[in-house]
């Protein structure tokens, strides 16, 4: 009698590592029908590894300052993933560039996490960013990655208030709590093929997605909406 495997994700991390914590979680509590084969880190201080480490999944540390070049860095990486041949590589606050080389080779089975409403906000210090221009709403987006930095096509977003007397440690806190719901409901979503990327645009129940993909509002995830 074949079993047949669950759909299975490589994580890639560089410190705290509590959007992969919310991905464990997501499996362990059966709303994420999937498994992880392997986390990456570039970072040997990075919290995710010992994060996975407790939940019995194998870890890789391939730190970026060993390697001479971008491409070689990158290539380690791709030579770790072919071996264990994930069906999906999640990017779970990895802060690296990654080379053409290395998104070409995952195209489509490639997604990242960014914490603002995507275009806004590409980079860094995204949260400073928001408060600086007195926007009234912030959130996070999750977008298939390609060459072009935090430029993909973006598959979801939730959205959350800025209130005036917010600080950036309220604010990324709100945003984060947003990011531990939208990542495993959009990694769901993917393994069910009800998302998927068709010639390079985002389809959700065969409808292309357009204008941020698909919409929350803070912690409702019974409801979304497409614009
Ligand atoms: C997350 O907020 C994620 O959106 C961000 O890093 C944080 C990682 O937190 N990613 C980026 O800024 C990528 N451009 P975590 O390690 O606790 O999951």
């Amino acid at each position: 009698m074949s079993v047949s495997q669950p759909f299975s994700l490589a994580v890639l991390i560089s410190g705290n590592g509590s959007n992969l914590q919310a991905i464990i979680d997501a499996i362990q509590n059966k709303k994420l029908d999937a498994s992880i084969k392997l986390v990456i880190s570039n970072r040997a201080d990075a919290k995710g590894l010992k994060r996975a480490e407790a939940a019995g999944i194998p870890t890789l540390l391939i730190e970026h300052t060993q390697y001479s070049s971008r491409e070689e860095f990158d290539q380690a990486m791709l030579d770790a993933l072919k071996a264990c041949r994930p069906d999906l590589v999640v990017l779970a606050g990895f802060m690296r560039i990654l080379s053409a080389q290395f998104v070409s080779a995952l195209s489509g089975k490639l997604i990242n996490i960014h914490p603002s409403l995507l275009p806004r906000y590409k980079g860094t210090q995204t949260h400073k960013r928001a408060l600086e221009a007195h926007d009234s709403v912030h959130g996070c987006s999750i977008h298939y990655v390609t060459e072009e930095l935090d430029g993909g096509p973006v598959v979801a977003q939730s959205e959350v208030p800025i209130y005036p007397n917010d600080t950036e440690q309220l604010l990324a806190a709100r945003v984060q709590k947003e990011e531990h719901q939208l990542y495993p409901f959009c990694i769901g979503l993917i393994a069910q093929t009800k998302l998927e990327l068709i010639d390079g645009a985002p389809v959700l129940n065969k409808q292309l997605l357009t204008s941020g993909g698909i919409k929350f509002r803070q912690s409702n995830y019974d409801r979304y909406y497409l614009e």
